[in-house]
C-alpha cells in the first residue's frame, strides 16, 4: 500500500517503535524528576538561543547558509518548529515566503521580535504543533532541532513530506540534544539522564520507512555561552526541571561553581565540545 507521498506505508518500523519507546522513557523521567508544576513554556526562558545573531553579522555555523542552498529566491520553505526563527528569517531574505509553525509562546514571541530588528516581512506565522497545523505544502521543508521529542515520528515525518513540493531537510545532532546537560543529571539528581534519539536513531528510521536520502555535515560549534552566571543558573533550572529555592537549587548551584569555567564572551561547562549537526535531506 503507498499513501499520497508514494512512500510505503508500514504500520510501524522498529526503528519508530524503538524511538518512541526512548522518547516515552524521557518524557516519564522528566514527569518524574520536576519539582512544581510543569512549566506552561518550557522554552521561554531559552528562547533567545534560538534567534539569529544581529543582522548584519556572522552566523556561528553554515546552517542558514546550507539550506539556503536548496531553495530558489522565488521558492518558498515552510519551518518546521521554527524556534526564535534562527533560521526563518534569514531564510526569509533569500526566498520568497516563509511559514513557520511554532508551539511555544516564548519562541514565538522572540521570532516577531527579531523579524522586526531585521525588518523581515514575508514570515507567515502558525501557533501549535506540527502534528495539529494546517498549512499548504512549500517547496522546501525544514524541520531543524525538533524531531528528537516527537513520540509519532513516523507520522511527523509523513507530514512533512506530504507538504514538501520539492524537498525535505531535517537538521539533527551526532549526538543527543541537550548532551552538554546531562553530566549535571548524576550530580544533581543522583542518576543518567535518558538520551534521547539523535542522528544514528534517524539513520535506522529513515530506511525503514523508504526514505533514501543525502547527508551534508555542517561546521561543529560549542554551544552559546552562557552570558553570567545568572543566566547558567536560570537556564539550569529549566533544563534539569529545580524549582527555584529548592534544595536541589541550592545542590545545583554548588555544583555550577565547580563546573562553570569563563569563556569568550561568559561562561561554559568545562566539559563543553564542539557538536556535529547534519542535514539529512531528500527530494520528495
Ligand atoms: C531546539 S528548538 C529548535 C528551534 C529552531 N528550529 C532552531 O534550530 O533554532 C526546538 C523547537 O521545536 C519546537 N517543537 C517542539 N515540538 C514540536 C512539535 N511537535 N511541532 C512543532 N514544533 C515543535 C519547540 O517549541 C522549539 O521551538
Amino acid at each position: 500500500m503507498t499513501d499520497s507521498t508514494n512512500l510505503p506505508r508500514f504500520n510501524a518500523t522498529q526503528a519508530g517503535a524503538a524511538w518512541k519507546t526512548t522518547v516515552e522513557a524521557e518524557h516519564e523521567q522528566s514527569d518524574r524528576i520536576r519539582e512544581g508544576a510543569a512549566s506552561d513554556d518550557f522554552w521561554r526562558p531559552i528562547a533567545h538561543r534560538f534567534a539569529p545573531p544581529k543582522k548584519g553579522e556572522a552566523a556561528p555555523d553554515d546552517t542558514f547558509e546550507r539550506l539556503a542552498g536548496l531553495v530558489s529566491s522565488s521558492g518558498t520553505v515552510l519551518d518546521v518548529g521554527a524556534g526564535g526563527g534562527r533560521l526563518a528569517i534569514p531564510l526569509a531574505e533569500v526566498c520568497a515566503r516563509v511559514t513557520a509553525v511554532e508551539p511555544s509562546e516564548g519562541m514565538r514571541e522572540q521570532l516577531i521580535a527579531t523579524a522586526a530588528a531585521w525588518d523581515v516581512s514575508n514570515i507567515n506565522l502558525v501557533a501549535g504543533t506540527w502534528e495539529d497545523a494546517e498549512v499548504a505544502p512549500h517547496d522546501l521543508v525544514i524541520c531543524a532541532h525538533v524531531v528528537y521529542t516527537v513520540r509519532e515520528i513516523e507520522n511527523f515525518v509523513r507530514k512533512l513530506i506530504a507538504h514538501a513540493r520539492q524537498t525535505v531537510a531535517l537538521v539533527v545532532f551526532q549526538r543527543p540534544a541537550m548532551s552538554s546537560y546531562l553530566p549535571l543529571w548524576p550530580k544533581v539528581h543522583g542518576e543518567e539522564r535518558i538520551p534521547l534519539p539523535a542522528l544514528p536513531e534517524i539513520e535506522q528510521l529513515l530506511p525503514q520507512m523508504g526514505i533514501e536520502y543525502r547527508k551534508i555535515p555542517l561546521q561543529e560549534r560549542v554551544s552559546q555561552p552562557f552570558k553570567s552566571r545568572a543566566q547558567a543558573v536560570d537556564e539550569c533550572l529549566a533544563r534539569l526541571f529545580i524549582a527555584p529555592g529548592s534544595d536541589k537549587s541550592a545542590k545545583l548551584s554548588e555544583v555550577l561553581d565547580d563546573c562553570l569555567l569563563e569563556v569568550d564572551g561568559g561562561y561554559g561547562f568545562e566539559w563543553a565540545e564542539p557538536r556535529r549537526p547534519w542535514i539529512i535531506a531528500w527530494d520528495v
